[in-house]
């Protein structure tokens, strides 16, 4: 007998990941953490396990880089960086505890042959720039700033639309907004339906990438886009912007946002995230995705969940 899977089409992805080895609270950067609660490194590392055990059983392909000494928080690899298109723009962190971990995912890249851009300004990859179809929504408020937003539009070519984050809680975009389908990423379209000119500067020598098929023209309308936020966790003039360009997005209760269920995975058909986030699951289902709940608890005492663990490889 055939089953009808209807619903979203999943698209499989590549992720970067990093064992929680050395995980801790050992500084206090974000209002999730703190220093006098004992964090159980054993149980970080084995909820980490199983989400890359879940994303391994979907199909997708996960790359781990090697976990540092001294750098808890590398746990958080959306923070390391963000590639689109294959060019990779390293990570610039805020604070000084986080900053050795921007060269450490930047060599991780270069070494295997991605072309590199070092950020001139503070940014925290994924953390505050999320791909959705041919934009990237770009978190500030807190980490990353305003300049590291026209970098990333130069680099990619692509355009950037700024979002303000007002709540400490949710001081990374990915804390208070989900891209559940387009976060692959849709080709860049001029408006006579051709790629832009690639704009990088590119690093010394470098040769420009060769035409890649994903950038071949295609109707944008092919990529469907769907997007889940929590509204008060941006400024006035951002929810404006948010309701203006997708105003068919979920708007995830209060419950839900203070459980970071909004720090999910979405491969376009399957989302991972808390099981305390229940509307969201609820919503997530009716909207015709498959949920899958995978318990982060310990890894939320660093103040991140499953995407925050998660650096999707968009080459
Ligand atoms: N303790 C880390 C920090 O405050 C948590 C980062 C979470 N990562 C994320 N993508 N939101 O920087």
């Amino acid at each position: 007998m055939t089953t009808s899977t209807p619903g979203p089409t999943r698209v499989p992805r590549h992720y970067l990941m990093c064992r929680p080895t050395y995980f801790t609270v050992s500084y206090e950067i974000n209002p999730w953490m703190d220093r006098a609660r004992p964090v159980d490194t054993a149980l970080a590392v084995s909820q980490w396990e199983r989400l890359r055990d879940v994303y391994l059983d979907l199909g997708h392909r996960v790359e781990q880089i090697a976990p540092e000494p001294g750098l808890p928080d590398m746990v958080y690899a959306a923070n390391g960086a963000t590639v689109v298109d294959g060019l990779v723009y390293s990570a610039l962190f805020r604070h000084p505890e986080r900053a050795p971990e921007g060269p450490a995912y930047l060599k991780w890249f270069a070494d295997r042959g991605y072309v590199t851009h070092s950020a001139d300004h503070v940014n925290e990859g994924e953390g505050d720039l999320l791909v959705a179809g041919d934009v990237v929504l770009a978190g500030t408020g807190f980490r990353t700033e305003r300049s590291a937003h026209q970098e990333a539009a130069n680099l990619w070519g692509r355009e950037v639309v700024t979002l303000e984050l007002v709540d400490p809680r949710f001081y990374h975009l990915d804390t208070a907004l989900v891209v559940l389908r387009g976060s692959e990423g849709a080709p860049r379209l001029a408006p006579g339906g051709a790629p832009p000119p690639f704009l990088a500067p590119l690093p010394d020598g470098a040769a420009p990438p060769p035409e890649a098929p994903h950038l071949a023209p295609a109707p944008a309308a092919q990529v469907p886009l769907d997007l889940a936020y929590y509204p008060p966790a941006f400024s006035p003039a951002s929810q404006e912007v948010l309701a203006e360009r997708f105003p068919d997005a979920h708007h995830a209760t209060e419950d839900d946002a203070l459980v970071l269920g909004l720090n999910a995975v979405s491969d376009g058909r399957h989302v991972v995230h808390t099981p305390a986030a229940t509307h969201f699951a609820g919503a997530l289902a009716e909207r015709g995705y498959e949920t899958i709940a995978v318990d982060t608890s310990e890894l939320l005492r660093g103040g991140g969940g499953a995407k925050c663990c998660t650096l999707e490889i968009r080459s």
